[in-house]
């Protein structure tokens, strides 16, 4: 069993790696606001990153927002940069789990995850790149296991709304789930919104990449997962959706990905009935969708040269029609921004075998919280930390990289994020 106990040469719980960016910065942030979750009342963490005036600043300013001036001086700073290795290996052999909040992953992401492995601390990451979390998995699973690490990928908004929220469908329905399709909507409010660069950049390598990914899934030479009952029909690439009543597109993160890997080690690990997945995102009205076909061809052509990239890169808002943006979203943004994931799921009841004809039972779920990227995702991170402290015994039984999902199907996850404000409802 992977251990998550301290100990006068692994003093932190936590270390949060990468909170000088503008993600990070939040995820400070949450950890000060919920350090009494930790083991027996207590978490001991620390900030790290490449530049130590960084991190002061860091600490100075979430002191100051949270009115909490202990943080300047409670809270230590490790110095630590990606491209140094013996930095990293130093680092994880003080801390029992990282937070890593550098990206994008497939540039920064690799070393991280292999200092992690190597020196013991388990590893938690924000990535939305399937090319890295499924890469990370072949190169890394066995090593973790033996090693008794658990890395666990994708913790933030994507993907834990959306990989936990089909686990959460799944145990509500009564009887066998065999699909579930999840909409997507983002509620910018009054003063609008957008999403830091730093989720612009790694989206623009993971499209330019795309054939990559192929070769790696040829690699796992994996069979397909059985489908039970009806096959889940794919949506068009744009349609009218009645379930949110806007038009809607295929949702392009890391979702799907993660979803199935879950739903892959279910099936080996429990023997359970796989769940088909399709994932969705509202777009809104007809003029949005002029806007969004104009952006996306220009981003398809422009992704696939060297220059294009360069340009998509410097100038972010222009190109995505302001969804991104070099300065990130305001905190009175993220105040006044919400995201709902509705499920529609579909299964055989109890007393229906799926060999007996098409569904006969539906389903409604809705998960709902605040704005995604920087309180939703924080909020995720931390508490998928907090519950490897706190329920390690429910987590898979020996290390190895996992999705949430896999992870976290048998702990109390779903009742730690409804405490925070990502509410997990059946309608
Ligand atoms: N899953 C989700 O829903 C979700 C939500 C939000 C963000 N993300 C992901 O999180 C990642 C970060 O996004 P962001 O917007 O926060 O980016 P960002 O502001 O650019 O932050 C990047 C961080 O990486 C650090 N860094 C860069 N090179 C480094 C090196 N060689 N050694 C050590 N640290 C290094 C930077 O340090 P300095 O401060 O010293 O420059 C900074 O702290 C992205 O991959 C993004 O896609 C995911």
């Amino acid at each position: 069993m992977p251990s998550v106990e301290t100990s006068p040469n692994r003093p932190y719980h936590l270390v949060i790696f990468g909170a000088s960016g503008f993600t990070g910065q939040f995820v400070v942030e949450e950890a000060a606001r919920t350090a009494s979750e930790g083991p027996n009342g207590t978490l001991k963490w620390a900030v790290a990153g490449r530049s130590r005036q960084k991190l002061e600043k860091i600490l100075e300013q979430a002191a100051s927002v949270l009115s909490k001036p202990e943080l300047r001086t409670e809270v230590d700073i490790i110095v630590a940069d990606v491209g140094e290795p013996d930095s990293l290996a130093a680092m994880c052999k003080q801390a029992v789990i990282v937070l890593n909040c550098v990206g994008p992953y497939r540039f920064f992401g690799e070393p991280m995850v292999k200092a992690c492995v190597e020196n013991g601390a388990h590893h938690i990451d924000l990535c939305g790149e399937p090319q890295f979390l499924e890469g990370m998995q072949f190169n890394y699973h066995s090593k973790a296991e033996v090693n008794g690490v658990y890395v666990i990928g994708s913790c933030g908004f994507d993907s834990i709304p959306a990989d936990i929220g089909v686990l959460f469908t799944r145990d509500q329905f009564k009887g066998t789930l065999t699909a579930v399709e999840s909409f997507l909507t983002v509620n910018a409010g009054p003063e609008g919104g957008c999403i830091h660069d730093g989720t612009w950049q790694s989206a623009i390598y993971g499209f330019a990449d795309g054939t990559k990914l192929q070769n790696l899934r040829k690699k796992f030479g994996l069979k397909p997962l059985p489908v039970v009952g009806s096959r889940l029909k794919r949506r068009g690439t744009l349609f009218y959706s009645n379930e949110i009543q806007q038009y809607t597109v295929p949702f392009m993160g890391s979702d799907p990905s993660v979803v199935k890997r879950t739903q892959r080690f279910l099936v080996k690990r429990d023997n359970v009935t796989p769940v088909q997945y399709g994932a969705y995102a509202g777009v809104g009205g007809v003029s949005n969708v002029v806007k969004l076909m104009f952006a996306s061809l220009m981003f398809w052509f422009m992704v696939k040269f060297s220059f294009g990239r360069d340009l998509l890169i410097k100038y972010p808002e222009f190109f995505s029609f302001g969804v991104f943006s070099k300065e990130g979203p305001t905190r009175k943004q993220l105040e006044g921004s919400s995201f709902q994931m509705a499920f529609h799921g579909e299964g055989y009841t109890d007393g229906h075998e799926p060999s007996s004809g098409k569904p006969n039972g539906k389903i409604r779920v809705v998960v709902q919280g605040p704005e995604c990227g920087y309180v939703t995702t924080p909020i995720a991170m931390v508490q998928a930390a907090l519950t490897i402290l706190n329920e390690c015994p429910a987590l898979p039984d020996t290390g190895g990289v996992y999705s949430p999902g896999a992870a976290f199907a048998k702990t109390t996850l779903v009742d730690r994020l409804n405490k925070h404000g990502i509410q997990f409802s059946v309608l």
